[in-house]
């Protein structure tokens, strides 16, 4: 069956905060991104000011408003700072738009198509869980650094698509893997039926992907992937447990449902989470008998188990393969979004035989908080 909305992959993730100068410093200086293109009130935007970040294939926007009136300074007063847009590149981006509303996707943004010297970028939205929304992005006959009314930075200038550009490698994150999104309690169902229906995105059904809802995890989670399997949303709900879902928390301070956790990948996670770690990044820990039977669970893997114990790096097996993986704290003071960095040898699943071990040290944290 031909596939009404192929996706190329990830174009960008845009997230609307309350400082974006200060937040770019976070990401460069502990994450390893480079700033290489910004949109402000030097360039002429009176509204908004917005950083673009890269690092591997990743590219992260973090913007702010300039005034209290804006749509972007009520998302920040409403839910904190969080995801806004994720961004996914296609081929056509008004025929995205128009085959997805005709399934009955929500607009957000018509089709627009802006130009400027580098030629032209086009882009439509359409409303996804909460407030969050789903881009389409053609950027095929543009290129400039990022988007018309965005400025590279210096030494950043030859950096547009298609111009020979040199990928900024910081610490070795390499692409986004998945982003998952929390939507509240009995609301899971119906986004698996919106990215399948009005998407085309099926459910990867995976020996991990079934309900997962234990007297630990108190969430069920279902993932959905594009045609290419380029993209995967999973879609968590909080489920009932003895003690508050983390998935809860998530939406009580969020104010409603949004992105969770944005996971990226790295060829050499030892490598990644050393640096992080030495530049303030906070991790979740698990307790160190995690490790002690680890080899009887996971059997033979390449890395030394001692170094990722002291780095608190985990480690799952499923019949394709295995994974590493490790989840940072949240990345603002409100607990909500936060990231995972994670290396697949083989395994497509999502650390599943992880979520005891992860949601002791979840609900140690928000035992903290005085929200469990
Ligand atoms: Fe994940």
């Amino acid at each position: 069956m031909e596939d009404f909305l192929p996706i190329k992959g990830t174009d960008h993730v845009e997230f609307y905060v309350g400082n974006a100068r200060q937040a770019v410093h976070y990401y460069r200086t502990g994450f390893g991104y480079a700033n290489t293109a910004y949109s402000g009130l030097e360039t002429g935007n009176r509204a908004a000011a917005s950083y673009v970040l890269e690092q591997g294939k990743i590219r992260l926007v973090l913007t702010t408003s300039l005034t209290p009136d804006h749509a972007i300074a009520r998302h920040v007063h409403l839910h904190g700072d969080g995801v806004a847009v994720i961004a996914l590149a296609v081929p056509d981006a008004e025929k995205s738009y128009y085959e997805a509303t005709k399934r009955g996707a929500t607009g957000a943004i018509p089709f627009t198509e802006v130009t400027d010297a580098y030629g032209a970028f086009r882009y439509a939205a359409i409303r996804a869980y909460g407030d969050t929304l789903i881009k389409f992005v053609d950027r095929s006959d543009y290129r400039g650094v990022f988007a018309p009314g965005y400025q590279a930075r210096p030494g950043f200038e030859e950096w547009g698509e298609g111009n020979g550009r040199t990928r900024h490698t910081g610490y070795g994150l390499a692409h986004i893997d998945h982003i998952v999104g929390n939507v509240e309690l009995g609301a899971m169902n119906r986004w698996v039926d919106f990215f399948a229906h009005t998407m085309g995105f099926s459910q990867l059904l995976h020996f991990d992907d079934k309900d997962i809802s234990t007297e630990y995890s108190a969430l069920m989670s279902k993932v959905m992937q594009d045609g290419s399997g380029k993209v995967k949303f999973p879609i968590n709900e909080p489920a009932e447990g003895k003690k508050k879902s983390q998935i809860q928390e998530y939406l009580d301070y969020y104010l409603g449902p949004g992105a969770q956790h944005i996971a990226c990948s790295t060829s050499d996670i030892i490598a990644t989470v050393t640096h992080l770690r030495e530049n303030g990044i906070e991790f979740l820990r698990v307790p160190p008998t995690y490790y002690e039977l680890l080899e009887a669970r996971v059997g033979k893997i390449n890395e030394p188990i001692d170094k990722l114990a002291e780095l608190g790096i985990l480690i799952d097996r499923d019949e394709e393969g295995y994974l590493l993986q490790i989840f940072t704290r949240p990345v603002q003071d409100r607990p909500t979004v936060f990231y995972e960095i994670i290396e697949r040898h083989g395994s497509r699943g999502f650390g599943k035989g992880n979520f005891q071990a992860l949601f002791e040290s979840i609900e140690r944290e928000q035992a903290l908080r005085g929200n469990l």
